[in-house]
């Protein structure tokens, strides 16, 4: 088993697990110092170019990110997101993820879903493609994007696609805006870790967008905390350097060349 899939495993009910999302190496390099996992994310589609839908995402935007992120990744486990109907069946979904982890040398692939796509996805383990789960709200296909796990049906549903997933082999389940006590109900009955991201804290770990995190994106959702206005920093160094520009104050003859 790859050691960083192994160490993820092993902090179930001993410590958190801190995962964060990545679409370019300068972020990644950062996030490498501290995370468990790097997400490249297919919400990049929304937050990079603004598609209403992570549906438009293509592999080969995908695949040139991860590459990016892959340059600056050395310890955290790196899950390369499949984007929408690249995986629709056994045979699709294993010659992507292939190419995938050939191009881009990601760790493992993250699918949305559970009992529907549940032979692709013990279809990929069988061939050795380590596969992150993903229940809750499901971007690429659900039409409203409201917490999960209201109804009971509902909730029997997450629960079943969890130990459903479990038996299939993924290493670990992103739980994507479940109910709070049904955040725990599943984190208590699967053995493998779940990373919520809008789920409360009674997940084994937590996932956010990177964008939301340092106040890059416009995003109001409830479970964000921004930890930093770099939309802001970035303005005043912007105003600043055009300042300089226009007041001849930059660039100075330390940044100029001379014979
Ligand atoms: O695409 C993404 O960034 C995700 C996270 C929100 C879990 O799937």
């Amino acid at each position: 088993m790859n050691k960083k899939i192994k160490k993820i495993l092993e902090k179930k009910n001993k410590s958190k697990i801190v995962c964060l999302t990545a679409y370019s190496k300068n972020i990644s390099k950062i996030l490498d110092k501290h995370c468990d996992l790097i997400l490249v994310g297919d919400s990049l589609g929304s937050v990079l170019y603004n598609f209403k839908s992570t549906k438009k995402v293509t592999l080969e935007t995908m695949i040139n990110h991860s590459k990016s992120v892959k340059l600056g990744v050395k310890r955290s486990l790196m899950v390369f997101d499949m984007p929408f109907n690249t995986y629709r069946n056994t045979k699709e979904a294993l010659r992507n993820a292939k190419l995938v982890i050939k191009k881009t040398k990601c760790d493992a692939i993250k699918l949305e879903g559970g009992k529907k796509i549940i032979n692709i996805v013990k279809y990929l383990i069988k061939n050795k493609i380590p596969v992150l789960g993903h229940l809750g709200i499901l971007p690429q296909t659900d039409r409203k994007f409201t917490f999960k796990g209201k109804k009971l049906s509902e909730e029997n549903r997450i629960l079943r696609d969890a130990k459903l997933l479990e038996k299939a082999g993924v290493f670990s389940i992103v739980l994507e805006c479940i109910e709070t006590k049904l955040a725990k109900k599943v984190s208590d009955q699967i053995k493998i870790p779940t990373i919520g991201i809008g789920s409360s804290s009674n997940c084994d770990g937590q996932v956010l967008v990177t964008d939301d995190l340092i106040g890059l994106s416009d995003s109001k959702l409830k479970f964000v905390k921004k930890y930093a206005n770099l939309s802001k920093i970035i303005e005043i160094a912007v105003k600043k350097y055009k300042s300089d520009v226009l007041s001849r104050r930059f660039p100075k003859a330390k940044h100029s060349f001379k014979n």
